[in-house]
């Protein structure tokens, strides 16, 4: 596979995140087919299956040689070579409830890292994007994490998260710490949209016990290209191709947000 340029990519993703926000806007409000999948609470609508169409014709017309997987229509995550890894819709929740916290994230991996990153909020009219190397932006303008190193000046986001093994929520300890060492804690039910509010400043750090790659791979890039650190919960190196723990910070407070959360 020959490489291709990440800049060019970047721009390919944020066309096809932008594609996707379109979509789910134009929904936004028209009675959706709303189903279920793994879980009662694991929503599926029209909107994330367009959404995912749009993105996935995008991607393949400029770059037919690179697989796609995304959350809707599968596939493989390979560990080596190049593969978009796509969430045409995180905060499916939030879109049926109303609440105005969802995003389109389109991210390319390549031999298991991301490389470039796009995110689009269309509520806010906010695009984030990053490459590799050269940085983060939205909406074009360079971003960076917060400055900072005490978490009681920093607002975090933080899931209490359903495990589906046992039908409980089993991170409220965690929760609790962070809540107790910070200006507070939010949970904004998207876990896409949350790193890219770390990577902008707005939110100091994101904790979340379990987590899909099509979730967080766009994110994480961005948060690191704006200067942040993105660990597992016990302070490894994420593996991009599974699901897992995460950690996102400014970077100044990871140590002690990984205090905080213990060990996977
Ligand atoms: C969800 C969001 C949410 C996280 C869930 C995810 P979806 O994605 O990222 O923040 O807590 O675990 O499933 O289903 O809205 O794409
Ligand atoms: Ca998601
Ligand atoms: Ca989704």
């Amino acid at each position: 596979m020959k490489q291709v340029d990440l800049r060019l990519a970047e721009a390919a993703a944020i066309r096809a995140a932008a594609a996707a926000g379109g979509v789910v806007q134009k929904m936004r409000g028209m009675p959706l087919d709303i189903g279920t999948k793994a879980h009662p609470t694991d929503l599926v609508t029209t909107a994330d299956r367009e959404a995912e169409s749009a993105i996935r014709q995008m991607l393949a017309d400029q770059f037919p040689d690179i697989p796609v997987a995304g959350e809707e229509s599968g596939g493989h995550i390979p560990d080596a070579g190049p593969c978009w890894v796509v969430d045409p819709l995180d905060g499916t929740g939030n879109y049926v409830a109303g609440l105005p916290f969802y995003c389109a994230s389109v991210a390319l991996i390549w031999d298991g890292r991301p490389v470039v990153a796009a995110i689009c909020a269309p509520e806010q009219e906010e695009m984030f994007s990053a490459s590799a190397g050269a940085g983060a932006r939205v909406n074009g303008q360079p971003i960076r994490v917060a400055a900072g190193s005490d978490l009681t000046r920093l607002v975090v986001a933080a899931r209490p998260s359903l495990n589906r093994n046992t039908g409980r929520v089993d991170n409220l300890v965690e929760c609790a710490a962070l809540a107790s060492a910070s200006l507070g804690v939010r949970s904004l039910g998207t876990s896409a949209l949350e790193l890219g509010w770390v990577a902008c400043g707005r939110l100091g750090a994101f904790y979340h016990p379990r987590l899909c790659p099509w979730d967080v791979a766009a994110g994480a890039l961005l948060v690191v290209e704006a200067g942040g650190c993105v660990t597992r919960a016990d302070g490894s190196g994420v593996k991009w191709t599974s699901g897992q723990a995460l950690v996102a910070s400014n970077g100044a407070t990871h140590a002690e947000l990984l205090a905080r959360v213990g060990c996977e």
